[in-house]
């Protein structure tokens, strides 16, 4: 859902480290209704990426409970900082969960992105 409506096949931009990945998933009975990923970038900083909730499902509170799950998850494995490329139509969601910007935007994958990130505990 996040590759198809910008006319990308899946396979072409897989992101080459995803098997080696931390994934979060909602779930409803055997059905992935969300999900969100995570890579390292640095000893105590990594990305979150691939956030995404069906669409029937969106703004019932399912991205920010797999949001903060990831940040729970990873700090506690050491991490300190999460990271991520924001589209501009999500930078709202983000900066609810406390998200910040920073950096210059830029455009990835044909639309308008920004970096934000948050600070978690460990
Ligand atoms: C963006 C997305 C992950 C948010 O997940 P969600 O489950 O719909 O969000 P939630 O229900 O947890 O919403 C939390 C809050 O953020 C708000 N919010 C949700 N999406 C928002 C957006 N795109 N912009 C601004 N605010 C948003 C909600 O209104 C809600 O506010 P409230 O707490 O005052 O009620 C989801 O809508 C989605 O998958 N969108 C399409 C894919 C996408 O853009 N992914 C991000 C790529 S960077």
């Amino acid at each position: 859902m996040l590759r198809k409506p910008l006319g990308h096949g899946r396979e072409a931009v897989a992101f080459p480290f995803e098997a080696e990945s931390l994934h979060l998933v909602a779930l409803d009975g055997p059905h992935v209704v969300g999900c969100v990923l995570f890579h390292p970038e640095g000893p105590d900083s990594g990305r979150l990426f691939q956030m995404a909730i069906e669409p029937e499902r969106q703004g019932s509170g399912l991205g920010t409970r797999l949001v903060r799950g990831l940040e729970v998850a990873v700090g506690g494995m050491g991490f300190r900082e999460v990271t991520l490329h924001a589209r501009d139509a999500a930078v709202g969601f983000y900066a609810r969960l406390g998200y910040v910007s920073f950096g210059a935007p830029y455009v990835e994958v044909g639309i308008p992105h920004q970096n934000m990130r948050r600070t978690v505990n460990r």
